[in-house]
């Protein structure tokens, strides 16, 4: 059984309910199941993450996908603080050759959501993990996915509590690729 974790913080739920939607995909493949780890502020102290059986459970997956709300142009304080404890798995490169994969949402149809997404591959590098896109071209709109055309991973935006259709629809299908690709690549 492959093991996709989805690691995410939400501050007033829409990342939540992106990360509940690729969880729904990572489902719906046979043989992948999905573990829901959810940064929130009980791990936080002095602006620092300490959590090691969460870390642990990471070090137990065979993809990890992060998600974070964008703020001011980059994952949340929160999230950092989680990707900073990470640095004990750096070291011995703990997660290299995982799979890894992002999700962000934004209040703004432009409000610089990609620059999370770089900086989560950017981590995923730091991890020598391998970074999954989306392989979702400009038409794909037209089919309900993808409707902002990011390919880095899963860009959704919303101003309130309620997410587009195709928002959620292309988080989901984000966790059914790596979650298929992760049977593909470690059998
Ligand atoms: C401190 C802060 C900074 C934000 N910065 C951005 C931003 O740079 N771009 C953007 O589009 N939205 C920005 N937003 C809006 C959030 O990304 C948006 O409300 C998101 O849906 C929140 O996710 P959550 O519901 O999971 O907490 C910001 C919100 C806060 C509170």
């Amino acid at each position: 059984m492959r093991k996709i974790a989805v690691v995410f913080h939400s501050a007033n739920g829409t990342t939540r309910q992106l990360a509940e939607a690729v969880a729904a995909g990572v489902e719906e493949v046979a043989g992948a199941e999905v573990i829901q780890t959810e940064i929130t502020a009980a791990d936080i102290s002095a602006g620092r993450f300490y959590n090691d059986s969460f870390l642990t459970l990471l070090d137990n997956a065979d993809a990890i996908i992060f998600g974070s709300p964008t703020y001011m142009g980059s994952v949340s304080a929160q999230f950092k603080a989680f990707a900073d404890a990470s640095s004990e798995r750096w070291e011995a490169q703990l997660w290299r050759n995982k799979l890894a994969a992002g999700f962000t949402i934004g209040s703004n149809l432009n409000g610089d959501q990609l620059a999370t997404l770089q900086y989560m591959q950017i981590l995923a590098s730091q991890h020598g993990m391998l970074w999954i896109g989306l392989d979702l071209p400009g038409n794909s709109g037209a089919k309900g996915l993808n409707r902002l055309g990011a390919q880095s991973g899963v860009i959704a935006q919303a101003e309130r509590a309620d997410l587009c259709d195709s928002d959620l629809l292309t988080a989901r299908y984000l966790g059914l690729r790596v979650a298929r690709l992760s049977i593909t690549f470690t059998s």
